[in-house]
Protein backbone atom coordinates (compact mmCIF):
# COMPACT_ATOMS: atom_id res chain seq x y z
CA UNK A 1 0.00 0.00 0.00
CA UNK A 2 1.54 3.34 -1.11
CA UNK A 3 1.96 6.24 1.41
CA UNK A 4 -0.38 8.48 -0.32
CA UNK A 5 -3.31 4.89 -0.33
CA UNK A 6 -2.47 4.66 3.58
CA UNK A 7 -3.03 8.30 4.20
CA UNK A 8 -6.37 8.60 2.37
CA UNK A 9 -7.25 5.21 4.56
CA UNK A 10 -6.85 6.68 7.61
CA UNK A 11 -8.47 10.06 6.95
CA UNK A 12 -11.60 7.69 5.68
CA UNK A 13 -12.06 5.60 8.74
CA UNK A 14 -11.46 8.67 11.46
CA UNK A 15 -13.84 11.07 9.11
CA UNK A 16 -16.52 8.56 8.57
CA UNK A 17 -16.17 6.97 12.42
CA UNK A 18 -16.25 10.45 13.81
CA UNK A 19 -19.42 11.40 11.21
CA UNK A 20 -21.67 8.07 12.58
CA UNK A 21 -21.09 8.97 16.05
CA UNK A 22 -21.68 12.57 15.52
CA UNK A 23 -24.79 12.10 13.18
CA UNK A 24 -26.25 9.68 15.86
CA UNK A 25 -25.95 12.01 18.40
CA UNK A 26 -27.28 14.60 16.34
CA UNK A 27 -29.99 13.05 14.52
CA UNK A 28 -31.11 10.03 16.33
CA UNK A 29 -33.00 8.50 13.39
CA UNK A 30 -35.76 5.98 15.14
CA UNK A 31 -36.47 2.95 13.19
CA UNK A 32 -39.83 4.58 12.76
CA UNK A 33 -39.24 7.47 11.28
CA UNK A 34 -36.80 5.79 8.89
CA UNK A 35 -39.50 3.16 7.83
CA UNK A 36 -42.24 6.06 7.47
CA UNK A 37 -39.97 8.02 4.58
CA UNK A 38 -41.46 7.22 0.99
CA UNK A 39 -38.86 6.62 -0.87
CA UNK A 40 -40.65 6.06 -4.32
CA UNK A 41 -40.10 7.33 -7.53
CA UNK A 42 -41.51 10.89 -7.96
CA UNK A 43 -40.21 13.18 -11.10
CA UNK A 44 -39.91 16.47 -10.69
CA UNK A 45 -42.40 19.51 -10.42
CA UNK A 46 -42.14 22.62 -12.03
CA UNK A 47 -40.60 24.60 -9.63
CA UNK A 48 -38.19 21.98 -7.74
CA UNK A 49 -34.39 22.67 -8.53
CA UNK A 50 -32.29 19.86 -10.09
CA UNK A 51 -28.81 19.86 -11.18
CA UNK A 52 -26.54 18.79 -13.65
CA UNK A 53 -25.78 15.66 -11.68
CA UNK A 54 -28.08 12.84 -12.23
CA UNK A 55 -27.35 10.76 -9.51
CA UNK A 56 -28.24 13.78 -7.19
CA UNK A 57 -30.97 14.23 -9.23
CA UNK A 58 -32.42 11.02 -8.27
CA UNK A 59 -31.47 11.45 -4.56
CA UNK A 60 -34.04 14.48 -4.92
CA UNK A 61 -36.49 12.21 -7.12
CA UNK A 62 -36.71 9.32 -4.11
CA UNK A 63 -36.66 11.89 -1.51
CA UNK A 64 -33.44 11.07 0.19
CA UNK A 65 -32.93 14.73 -0.54
CA UNK A 66 -35.62 16.88 -0.24
CA UNK A 67 -37.85 16.71 -3.33
CA UNK A 68 -37.89 20.62 -4.03
CA UNK A 69 -34.04 20.67 -4.21
CA UNK A 70 -33.76 23.17 -1.84
CA UNK A 71 -31.70 24.52 1.30
CA UNK A 72 -29.68 21.36 1.27
CA UNK A 73 -26.87 21.20 4.28
CA UNK A 74 -24.36 19.25 3.94
CA UNK A 75 -24.91 16.96 6.67
CA UNK A 76 -28.19 16.54 4.22
CA UNK A 77 -26.39 15.58 1.55
CA UNK A 78 -24.22 13.33 3.49
CA UNK A 79 -27.33 11.62 5.00
CA UNK A 80 -28.81 11.38 1.73
CA UNK A 81 -25.83 9.51 -0.47
CA UNK A 82 -25.69 7.03 2.41
CA UNK A 83 -29.56 6.33 2.57
CA UNK A 84 -29.65 6.11 -1.29
CA UNK A 85 -26.59 4.34 -2.17
CA UNK A 86 -24.46 3.61 1.06
CA UNK A 87 -22.15 6.16 0.07
CA UNK A 88 -19.59 6.65 2.58
CA UNK A 89 -19.37 10.35 4.10
CA UNK A 90 -16.08 10.74 3.10
CA UNK A 91 -16.41 10.47 -0.39
CA UNK A 92 -19.72 12.59 -0.55
CA UNK A 93 -17.80 15.54 1.83
CA UNK A 94 -15.15 15.94 -0.83
CA UNK A 95 -17.95 17.08 -3.75
CA UNK A 96 -19.69 18.75 -1.38
CA UNK A 97 -17.51 21.12 -0.19
CA UNK A 98 -17.42 21.94 -3.65
CA UNK A 99 -21.46 22.10 -4.10
CA UNK A 100 -21.11 24.79 -1.28
CA UNK A 101 -18.79 26.74 -3.41
CA UNK A 102 -21.86 27.24 -5.71
CA UNK A 103 -24.25 28.51 -3.08
CA UNK A 104 -26.63 31.18 -3.72
CA UNK A 105 -29.05 30.48 -0.71
CA UNK A 106 -27.24 33.17 1.43
CA UNK A 107 -26.13 30.67 4.33
CA UNK A 108 -22.41 29.07 3.41
CA UNK A 109 -23.65 25.76 4.89
CA UNK A 110 -26.57 25.02 2.48
CA UNK A 111 -26.99 25.30 -1.13
CA UNK A 112 -29.69 24.58 -3.91
CA UNK A 113 -29.44 21.76 -6.42
CA UNK A 114 -29.47 24.42 -9.18
CA UNK A 115 -26.86 26.33 -8.13
CA UNK A 116 -24.43 23.61 -9.18
CA UNK A 117 -25.67 24.70 -12.91
CA UNK A 118 -22.29 27.67 -12.16
CA UNK A 119 -20.21 26.71 -14.50
CA UNK A 120 -16.35 26.02 -13.30
CA UNK A 121 -16.88 24.90 -9.90
CA UNK A 122 -17.94 21.36 -10.23
CA UNK A 123 -19.76 21.78 -14.10
CA UNK A 124 -17.29 21.35 -16.63
CA UNK A 125 -17.83 21.30 -19.89
CA UNK A 126 -17.83 17.56 -22.00
CA UNK A 127 -20.25 16.49 -19.71
CA UNK A 128 -21.45 12.63 -20.74
CA UNK A 129 -25.28 13.75 -20.84
CA UNK A 130 -25.42 17.65 -20.99
CA UNK A 131 -24.74 19.95 -23.84
CA UNK A 132 -21.51 21.92 -22.94
CA UNK A 133 -22.63 26.15 -21.26
CA UNK A 134 -21.42 27.31 -24.67
CA UNK A 135 -24.51 25.83 -26.26
CA UNK A 136 -26.65 28.04 -23.38
CA UNK A 137 -27.94 24.82 -21.47
CA UNK A 138 -25.55 23.38 -19.14
CA UNK A 139 -27.87 21.32 -16.78
CA UNK A 140 -31.10 19.57 -18.66
CA UNK A 141 -30.59 16.08 -19.72
CA UNK A 142 -29.43 16.25 -23.47
CA UNK A 143 -30.66 13.31 -25.84
CA UNK A 144 -28.25 14.24 -28.62
CA UNK A 145 -25.59 14.46 -26.37
CA UNK A 146 -26.37 11.33 -24.33
CA UNK A 147 -26.63 9.12 -28.01
CA UNK A 148 -23.01 9.67 -28.66
CA UNK A 149 -21.97 8.94 -25.22
CA UNK A 150 -24.23 5.58 -25.12
CA UNK A 151 -24.08 4.65 -28.33
CA UNK A 152 -20.40 2.78 -27.09
CA UNK A 153 -22.65 0.34 -24.62
CA UNK A 154 -24.65 -0.78 -27.31
CA UNK A 155 -25.26 -4.95 -27.30
CA UNK A 156 -23.62 -4.79 -23.76
CA UNK A 157 -25.11 -6.29 -20.65
CA UNK A 158 -22.20 -4.22 -18.58
CA UNK A 159 -19.76 -1.56 -19.01
CA UNK A 160 -16.02 -2.42 -18.80
CA UNK A 161 -13.59 -0.08 -17.49
CA UNK A 162 -12.10 0.48 -21.25
CA UNK A 163 -15.27 1.16 -22.34
CA UNK A 164 -16.63 3.80 -20.59
CA UNK A 165 -12.99 5.28 -20.57
CA UNK A 166 -13.52 5.75 -24.66
CA UNK A 167 -16.91 6.83 -24.64
CA UNK A 168 -15.22 9.67 -22.19
CA UNK A 169 -12.92 10.13 -24.24
CA UNK A 170 -14.79 10.49 -27.24
CA UNK A 171 -17.17 12.93 -25.97
CA UNK A 172 -14.20 15.11 -24.77
CA UNK A 173 -12.40 14.88 -28.50
CA UNK A 174 -16.16 15.59 -29.63
CA UNK A 175 -16.87 18.84 -27.26
CA UNK A 176 -13.23 20.52 -28.38
CA UNK A 177 -14.36 19.80 -32.08
CA UNK A 178 -17.72 21.71 -31.55
CA UNK A 179 -17.35 24.52 -28.79
CA UNK A 180 -15.00 27.19 -29.93
CA UNK A 181 -15.07 27.71 -26.17
CA UNK A 182 -14.31 24.71 -25.06
CA UNK A 183 -12.19 24.32 -21.99
CA UNK A 184 -11.20 21.58 -19.59
CA UNK A 185 -9.08 22.43 -16.97
CA UNK A 186 -7.06 19.43 -15.69
CA UNK A 187 -9.24 19.90 -12.09
CA UNK A 188 -12.59 19.01 -14.29
CA UNK A 189 -10.97 16.57 -16.29
CA UNK A 190 -10.32 14.55 -13.32
CA UNK A 191 -13.86 15.58 -11.98
CA UNK A 192 -15.21 14.16 -15.75
CA UNK A 193 -13.02 11.20 -14.80
CA UNK A 194 -14.43 10.71 -11.18
CA UNK A 195 -18.21 11.09 -12.70
CA UNK A 196 -16.89 7.91 -15.04
CA UNK A 197 -15.72 5.84 -12.42
CA UNK A 198 -19.27 7.01 -10.25
CA UNK A 199 -21.54 5.46 -12.18
CA UNK A 200 -19.04 2.37 -13.17
CA UNK A 201 -18.72 1.81 -8.99
CA UNK A 202 -21.72 2.44 -8.04
CA UNK A 203 -24.22 -0.02 -10.54
CA UNK A 204 -20.92 -2.29 -11.03
CA UNK A 205 -18.59 -5.07 -9.35
CA UNK A 206 -16.01 -3.14 -7.11
CA UNK A 207 -13.23 -1.88 -8.43
CA UNK A 208 -13.46 -4.38 -11.28
CA UNK A 209 -15.73 -1.58 -13.51
CA UNK A 210 -18.97 -3.81 -15.46
CA UNK A 211 -21.53 -1.90 -14.51
CA UNK A 212 -24.87 -2.78 -15.24
CA UNK A 213 -25.61 -1.13 -18.48
CA UNK A 214 -29.51 -0.75 -18.08
CA UNK A 215 -28.99 0.49 -14.46
CA UNK A 216 -26.94 3.25 -16.07
CA UNK A 217 -29.54 4.11 -18.73
CA UNK A 218 -32.15 4.35 -16.22
CA UNK A 219 -29.99 6.62 -14.04
CA UNK A 220 -28.61 9.19 -17.21
CA UNK A 221 -31.99 8.80 -18.96
CA UNK A 222 -34.90 8.79 -15.76
CA UNK A 223 -32.85 10.13 -12.72
CA UNK A 224 -34.00 7.05 -11.21
CA UNK A 225 -32.25 4.62 -8.80
CA UNK A 226 -33.04 1.59 -10.69
CA UNK A 227 -34.83 -0.78 -7.73
CA UNK A 228 -37.50 -2.12 -10.26
CA UNK A 229 -34.52 -3.30 -13.00
CA UNK A 230 -33.31 -4.99 -9.42
CA UNK A 231 -30.61 -2.88 -8.16
CA UNK A 232 -30.20 -2.82 -4.04
CA UNK A 233 -28.18 -0.65 -2.17
CA UNK A 234 -25.04 -2.37 -1.23
CA UNK A 235 -24.49 -3.92 1.92
CA UNK A 236 -20.91 -2.44 1.77
CA UNK A 237 -20.22 1.07 2.12
CA UNK A 238 -19.44 2.52 -1.39
CA UNK A 239 -15.44 3.88 0.01
CA UNK A 240 -13.18 6.66 -1.33
CA UNK A 241 -10.72 4.31 -1.63
CA UNK A 242 -12.28 2.18 -3.66
CA UNK A 243 -13.26 5.53 -5.42
CA UNK A 244 -10.21 6.62 -6.50
CA UNK A 245 -9.04 3.27 -7.29
CA UNK A 246 -11.09 3.27 -10.32
CA UNK A 247 -10.19 6.50 -10.74
CA UNK A 248 -6.85 5.60 -11.64
CA UNK A 249 -7.68 2.18 -13.67
CA UNK A 250 -10.18 4.99 -15.65
CA UNK A 251 -7.12 7.31 -16.31
CA UNK A 252 -5.02 4.54 -17.25
CA UNK A 253 -7.49 3.47 -19.67
CA UNK A 254 -8.01 6.53 -21.14
CA UNK A 255 -3.95 6.81 -22.03
CA UNK A 256 -4.43 3.27 -23.43
CA UNK A 257 -6.95 5.27 -26.07
CA UNK A 258 -4.57 7.91 -26.75
CA UNK A 259 -1.87 5.61 -28.34
C1 LIG B 1 -23.10 13.60 -3.41
C2 LIG B 1 -22.60 14.67 -3.96
C3 LIG B 1 -22.54 14.95 -5.43
C4 LIG B 1 -22.56 16.19 -5.99
C5 LIG B 1 -22.64 17.51 -5.25
C6 LIG B 1 -22.47 16.02 -7.42
C7 LIG B 1 -22.43 17.03 -8.35
C8 LIG B 1 -22.28 16.88 -9.70
C9 LIG B 1 -22.22 17.94 -10.67
C10 LIG B 1 -22.30 19.41 -10.38
C11 LIG B 1 -22.08 17.38 -11.89
C12 LIG B 1 -21.97 18.10 -13.24
C13 LIG B 1 -20.63 17.95 -13.84
C14 LIG B 1 -20.70 18.15 -15.33
O1 LIG B 1 -20.92 17.18 -16.05
O2 LIG B 1 -20.51 19.28 -15.79
C15 LIG B 1 -22.08 15.97 -11.70
C16 LIG B 1 -22.01 15.06 -12.71
C17 LIG B 1 -22.14 13.74 -12.53
N1 LIG B 1 -22.35 13.08 -11.36
FE1 LIG B 1 -22.49 13.86 -9.54
N2 LIG B 1 -22.43 14.68 -7.70
C18 LIG B 1 -22.47 13.99 -6.52
C19 LIG B 1 -22.48 12.63 -6.37
C20 LIG B 1 -22.56 11.74 -7.37
C21 LIG B 1 -22.65 10.31 -7.20
C22 LIG B 1 -22.68 9.56 -5.87
C23 LIG B 1 -22.72 9.76 -8.43
C24 LIG B 1 -22.83 8.31 -8.68
C25 LIG B 1 -23.24 7.75 -9.78
C26 LIG B 1 -22.65 10.85 -9.38
C27 LIG B 1 -22.66 10.73 -10.74
C28 LIG B 1 -22.44 11.74 -11.63
C29 LIG B 1 -22.26 11.54 -13.05
C30 LIG B 1 -22.27 10.21 -13.79
C31 LIG B 1 -22.07 12.80 -13.61
C32 LIG B 1 -21.78 13.09 -15.08
C33 LIG B 1 -23.01 13.61 -15.76
C34 LIG B 1 -22.67 13.94 -17.18
O3 LIG B 1 -21.48 14.05 -17.51
O4 LIG B 1 -23.60 14.09 -17.98
N3 LIG B 1 -22.57 12.04 -8.71
N4 LIG B 1 -22.20 15.68 -10.36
Amino acid sequence: MSLATKAITTFSSLFTGTYSALESIISRPSPENTQQEDHTFQPPSATDKRSPCPMVNALANHNYLPRDGANISLLKLIQAAKAGINLAPDATLIVGLKALQTSTTGGWFTFNLDDLNKHGIIEHDASLSRKDVFFGDNHSFSPEVWATVSKHFQGLEKIPIDVAAKARKERVENAKATNPEFNLTPDHERFSVLETCLYLYVFGEGTEGNARTDWVRVLFEQERLPFREGFKRSDKMLTLVDILELHKKVEAASLEQKK
